[in-house]
Parts: C-alpha cells; structure tokens; sequence
C-alpha cells in the first residue's frame, strides 16, 4: 500500500510526551485549544515493545494520554481537546460487560472515523504494522494483547 520509506515515516508519529512552551520543538504541534497554550504535544518515534506483553505496550503507547492506570489523565492529556476516555469504566459503561470486539477495532483505527470525528485518538494499526515488518499475525497479537491487558484493568 505504501512504499518502505512512507510507511517508516508513519511510524514516526506516535508515541507522545509533552513538552513545556519553554522548550522549542519544531515538530510540536500547537493545539488550538484557547487557555492552554502551556503544554504541547511532541510526537517521537513509537519505540519497539514486545508484541506478547499488553502492559507493556499499553505503557509504552497509550499511558502518555490515557494514565498509568487509564483513568485518562496522562501527561499529554491537557493538550488535547478531547479528554482521553477512561479506559477503567469500559465495561462499567457497556452494562457491565467489556466490549472487546469494539475495543479491538478502536485500537487498529478501523471504528475511528466512524466512531470519532476528530483523530485525537491515534490510530495504531499502521504502526504496529510497521514495527512488526508487516506481519500481520503479529499486528493481530498487538491488538488481542492490548484488548486482554484493558479488559484485565476494568472496575467492577
Ligand atoms: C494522543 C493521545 C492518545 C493516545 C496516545 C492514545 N489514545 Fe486512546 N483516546 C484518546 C482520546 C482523546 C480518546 C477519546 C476519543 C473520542 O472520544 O473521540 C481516546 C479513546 C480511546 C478508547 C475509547 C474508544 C471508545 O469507543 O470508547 C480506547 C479503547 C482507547 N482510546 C484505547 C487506546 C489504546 C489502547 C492506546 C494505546 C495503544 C491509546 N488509546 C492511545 C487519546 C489517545
């Protein structure tokens, strides 16, 4: 679908830290959001994880914005527009049951644009494809694992 060289630089978006407006970073982006202008969203390289631990997968890719324990208050999250979702209160908020189909389309970007008008939420299917060298067996573990590792953190 896309060249060698084009699907590396897709993997160069994601993973996120913030930096303060007293730093410079040129590839910052700077957030419409009115007030605050104090933090921004730098995009590094998503760093290669091990395909069979969904923590750590979760930690290395989705704790920036949704929390070390996924209540969605990561460092990142003041930068965005949208609040990350709590990703504890999933199945709380789905009567109880966790919706791991759903969850598993989220994660690969296929509900995205469907479920979600904006792309505050990055879509993680492309890179995990690059980092696995486009193996697509792995990109379905990826997914499988981190959709075990959040139905693993659900409140009761
Ligand atoms: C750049 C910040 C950011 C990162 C990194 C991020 N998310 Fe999100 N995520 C969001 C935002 C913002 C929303 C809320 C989107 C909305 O409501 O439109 C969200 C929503 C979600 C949802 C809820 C979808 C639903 O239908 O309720 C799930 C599940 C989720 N993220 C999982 C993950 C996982 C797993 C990772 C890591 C692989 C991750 N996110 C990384 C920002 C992020």
């Amino acid at each position: 679908m896309c060249s060698r060289i084009g699907c590396l630089a897709t993997a160069l978006v994601l993973a996120l830290s913030i930096s303060l407006a007293a730093q410079t970073s040129p590839i910052a982006t700077s957030p419409t959001t009115s007030q605050s202008s104090k933090s921004q969203i730098k995009k590094v390289p998503a760093p290669y994880t091990s395909p069979s631990s969904g923590k750590d997968m979760y930690i290395a890719y989705c704790a920036s914005c949704h929390g070390q324990d996924g209540m969605g208050n990561g460092p990142a999250a003041p930068a965005l527009k949208t609040r990350p979702t709590d990703l504890t209160l999933l199945a709380v908020k789905n009567d109880g049951k966790f919706p791991d189909s759903h969850i598993a389309e989220v994660i690969k970007g296929d509900k995205l644009t469907a479920a979600h008008g904006n792309k505050e939420m990055p879509v993680w299917g492309p890179v995990f494809l690059t980092l696995g060298h486009h193996d697509t067996a792995q990109v379905q573990m990826r997914i499988h694992n981190l959709t075990t590792y959040l139905e693993s953190i659900q409140q009761k």
